[in-house]
């Protein structure tokens, strides 16, 4: 039996998995693996790296993220058939503490119009793929889709079942996002009462956002008895999204003399994870975002900004260092060596073994000429680019963008393209369209910008631009991220990883379809 800490509340993060069904959220396998080991920073409990059976991407994906984190557990999501189940074992058999998330709805509604089972028959399939899987790992966390919606009783046999074949987890989740915190903190005070076993279990909770009560729901289950609590990083998911990780973990820490509980989560980290995550799902931080967003700790009205530089306790319940960001943000700047860069990296926790440091510290220091002050935004962005440019096919030779109030905006590129260099020229509705078009030309004429979006990473007009974008080319689609002080190269460089990206996923097909994962 696994030992329950009643006093530690354990993080199960699942952003490679519930947050990468958000639209347009889709990651390749080195953005998941550089996700994973931010998350391994983070010291989460619980990595949900993917669903091994769904793709060979997600295969690969699950086991690299198998391979590169030590701490956590990794799990797979798993339904409750011999082929996934198989997959998941085989997919997390490198990882240090392997697991398996199996899954069966237990709703009438997914019964009768999704499964087309009975509840005797959910109720065997559950109990003997926990029995399966048990055969070949320890550790297994079973959920109940749709909990919030289905019968109580009901569910306390089926959790009862799947306690007696070896489920050391449960999870309840609000699929739909539809419970309401007073109604979640009575299902699980009942679950954990009225289950046969349900005290020596871990009960979790699982909630979606879809009323904007993600978060709440997960507290009172935590008030109830659960000892953890599934989330994302800056809540993405699918639809609203999952509760957000960054709240849930502040609220505990914040709220300690309310909840008495704490998580292993080193808080510090937490800033730059959501930054991580956000540009490489190409996603943005609502700058009102509790925790993680722009203004999460701006005082504007003068009457609060006089009693902060009071006493900050005036208006402050969090200080922005206790998240990671840091109030002294100015950190590096022109005369900075190789030794301060990376002392600075490895205390951000972004000196991940698979960035190549020549290379960022090159960046670092073109950046550092145009600009006088480097702050930990800036590191960020050049960590987040560096670790996920994957052998790119299409490079930037060469931009030259003309614009006049009484003229076309004209664009001329050169771009090598494995070696060989290739020079477009267009015209534009404005800049970035101009260049966008110069590009289509010398790579993907085919290719499609569905959104485009660009945001100052600092304040100042010497700050860096940050574009984000998501390009379709054919049944294929990719988020792109560029940064640069000049905001027309970073939409280029936001393109053209967008445009690698898609290479990348094309390459890594015909690589399975030859060679299998
Ligand atoms: O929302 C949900 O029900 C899920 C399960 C697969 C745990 O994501
Ligand atoms: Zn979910």
């Amino acid at each position: 039996m696994h030992t329950i800490d009643q006093d530690t509340v354990q993080i199960f993060d699942t952003t490679l998995r519930d947050g990468e069904q958000s639209p347009g959220a889709s990651m390749n396998v080195e953005e998941k693996v550089a996700i994973a080991r931010q998350l391994e920073q983070l010291a989460v409990d619980v990595i949900e790296a993917g669903f091994a059976a769904s793709s060979e991407g997600d295969y690969d994906s699950v086991a690299r993220v198998a391979e590169a984190v030590t701490h956590p557990i990794v799990l797979s999501l798993s339904r409750t058939k011999e082929g996934d189940i198989e997959r998941a074992v085989r997919a997390v058999e490198k990882a240090k503490h392997p697991g398996i998330h199996i899954f069966i709805a237990t709703s009438d509604i997914h019964l009768q119009h999704k499964l087309m089972m009975s509840r005797q028959e959910v109720l065997d399939a559950a109990a003997w793929a926990i029995g399966y899987a048990k055969k070949y790992v320890d550790y297994i966390e079973f959920s109940a889709e749709d909990a919030s919606r289905s019968d109580r009783d009901y569910m306390t046999q089926v959790f009862a079942e799947v306690i007696k074949a070896g489920a050391a987890t449960l999870n309840v989740p609000d699929t739909t996002g539809y419970a309401l915190p007073e109604q979640t903190e009575e299902l699980f005070t009942y679950l954990i009462s009225s289950t046969q076993g349900g005290r020596d279990v871990r009960w979790s909770a699982h909630c979606h956002n879809d009323l904007g009560m993600a978060v709440a729901n997960s507290l009172a289950a935590v008030k109830a008895g659960a000892r953890q609590v599934e989330c994302t990083v800056n809540g993405l998911g699918e639809r609203a999204g999952n509760a957000p990780m960054e709240e849930i973990v502040m609220a505990l820490k914040t709220r300690q003399d309310f909840f008495g509980l704490r998580t292993n989560v080193v808080s510090e980290q937490i800033y730059p994870a959501s930054r991580l995550v956000s540009q490489v799902t190409g996603i943005p931080i609502p700058i009102n975002k509790p925790i993680v967003g722009d203004n999460a700790f701006a005082h504007e009205a003068g009457i609060h900004q006089d009693g902060v530089l009071k006493n900050k306790i005036t208006y402050e319940i969090m200080r922005p260092e206790t998240v990671g960001v840091a109030s002294n943000r100015l950190v590096l700047g022109k005369h900075s060596g190789r030794h301060a860069f990376h002392e600075r990296l490895q205390q951000l926790g972004l000196a991940a073994p698979e960035v190549d440091m020549n290379k960022a510290f090159s960046r670092f220091k073109a950046l550092a000429d145009k600009k006088k002050s480097v702050y930990d935004e800036d590191l960020v962005a050049i960590i987040a680019q560096e670790s996920v440019r994957a052998d790119d096919r299409y490079t930037l030779a060469y931009l030259n963008v003309t614009f006049s109030s009484e003229a076309v905006p004209q664009a001329t590129v050169k771009i090598r393209v494995d070696g060989e260099e290739r020079i477009e020229h267009s015209t534009g509705d404005g800049m970035v369209d101009a260049c966008y078009s110069a590009i289509k030309r010398a790579t993907r004429p085919d290719c499609r910008l569905e959104r485009y979006a660009v945001k100052g990473i600092t304040g100042g007009t010497d700050a860096q631009a940050e574009v984000s974008c998501l390009v379709r080319d054919g049944d294929r689609t990719s988020t792109g991220q560029g940064a640069h002080t000049d905001v027309i190269m970073a939409s280029a460089l936001a393109f053209l990883n967008a445009l690698n990206k898609i290479e990348y996923q094309q390459r890594y097909a015909e690589r399975v379809r030859v060679e299998g994962p």
